[in-house]
């Protein structure tokens, strides 16, 4: 029956539609935050100490922010979910790749700037744009009248 039919009617592990969009909004603007500090301990003479730090905190709150898009995506039946997952995996194991070149002598930069182009022109605006329109959708067209998950 339609009143029963929401993914997230008994769902309070997931936030709504409707905040999830915001808090995805929020987390990408921190990773571009985290970006630009990778920039300015490049232009400047950081310890290594100090730049494996700020890689560190990069990977994880990459992995807090894809852990965040994972959960909504298997709450709500999300068709593309293994698709958009394998991206996810993807980025975090080239960071871990990244972190232990570094940790070894080698230059994070380049692949962190890789890393960032291909979050903000690629994953941002087309795979997860196709997620955010889901959850706008789900939003709009919640079955159950005045559902206090999915509504505006
Ligand atoms: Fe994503
Ligand atoms: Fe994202």
């Amino acid at each position: 029956m339609a009143q029963s039919s929401c993914p997230l009617s008994q769902r309070t592990d997931v936030p709504p539609p409707v905040k999830f969009i915001a808090q995805c909004d929020r987390e990408h603007n921190i990773l571009k935050h985290l970006y630009d500090d990778i920039v300015v301990a490049q232009n400047k003479t950081f310890r290594k100490t100090t730049i494996a730090k700020i890689l560190h905190i990069l990977a994880m709150y990459v992995k807090f922010h894809f852990d965040n898009e994972y959960a909504f995506m298997l709450a709500t039946g999300y068709p593309e979910l293994l698709e958009h997952d394998q991206v996810h995996r993807e980025f975090i194991e080239e960071l871990q790749r990244i972190n232990q070149n570094y940790l070894a002598g080698g230059d994070p930069y380049e692949g962190i700037r890789e890393i960032y182009y291909g979050l903000a022109t690629g994953h941002i605006p087309e795979t997860d744009a196709r997620l955010i329109s889901f959850a706008q959708t789900m939003a709009a067209t919640c079955p159950r009248t005045n559902c206090h998950r999915c509504g505006p």
